[in-house]
């Protein structure tokens, strides 16, 4: 009858609203980039600074921090770094950055405002690859010459641990360094240049 048709409809409407499509699953995520350190996607987008807490950054460490779209390394260099990179002064191809892939306040063979704190964009300058970190001395791939550095496997463009590109590689310039500033001993600011303190 009219009844039992209604109370059919009834009972095939409830089962059809109580049938929740099933969860959109959690979006993982081992990411490259650290999520505590991003900025918002608005205010990414508007080019904002960037700012890293490096206090737990540990010596040999690298990590990547996305400014205005692009990958900054901040790379924690020990003492044998900064030795290794002294030694290539006749290797590389613009020792001093006489180029201008730095702000004016970068200066050395270093290419920091503390030569414990390299902050380098990771983008080739041949082709905008990113480039592997590669900091193991005499790395079975790259030969017992190898210092520790950055090596882009597009092709083959080898850097040191300061972004400076080595001599006769597809890169032209060294690896760029944005404006940075440092904050505090804990902090840094990318995006920003010191004298804006
Ligand atoms: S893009 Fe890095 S060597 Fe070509």
């Amino acid at each position: 009858m009219n009844n039992g048709d209604v109370s059919q409809g009834r009972r095939r409407f409830l089962i059809g609203a109580t049938s929740v499509v099933g969860g959109a699953g959690v979006v993982g995520a081992a990411v490259p980039f650290l999520g505590s350190w991003n900025p918002s996607a608005k205010a990414e987008a508007a080019g904002a600074p960037v700012t890293v807490n490096i206090s737990k950054i540990e010596p040999g460490q690298q990590v990547t921090v996305e400014w205005r779209g692009k990958p900054v390394w901040v790379i924690r260099r020990s003492e044998e770094m900064l030795a290794n990179i002294e030694k290539l002064n006749d290797t590389v191809k613009d020792p001093q950055s006489e180029a201008p892939q730095q702000p004016t306040y970068i200066e050395g063979i270093y290419r920091s405002l503390k030569p414990e704190f390299a902050v380098i964009v990771g983008l080739c300058t041949h082709l905008g690859c990113v480039p592997s970190y590669r900091p193991e001395v005499a790395a079975e791939d790259l030969g017992e010459n190898w210092l520790g550095g950055l090596f882009c496997p597009c092709h083959g463009s080898r850097y040191d641990l300061a972004g400076r590109v080595y001599q006769a590689q597809p890169a032209p310039l060294n690896l760029e360094v944005p404006p940075y500033r440092f904050d505090d001993d804990a902090t840094l600011t990318i995006g920003l240049d010191p004298e804006a303190a």
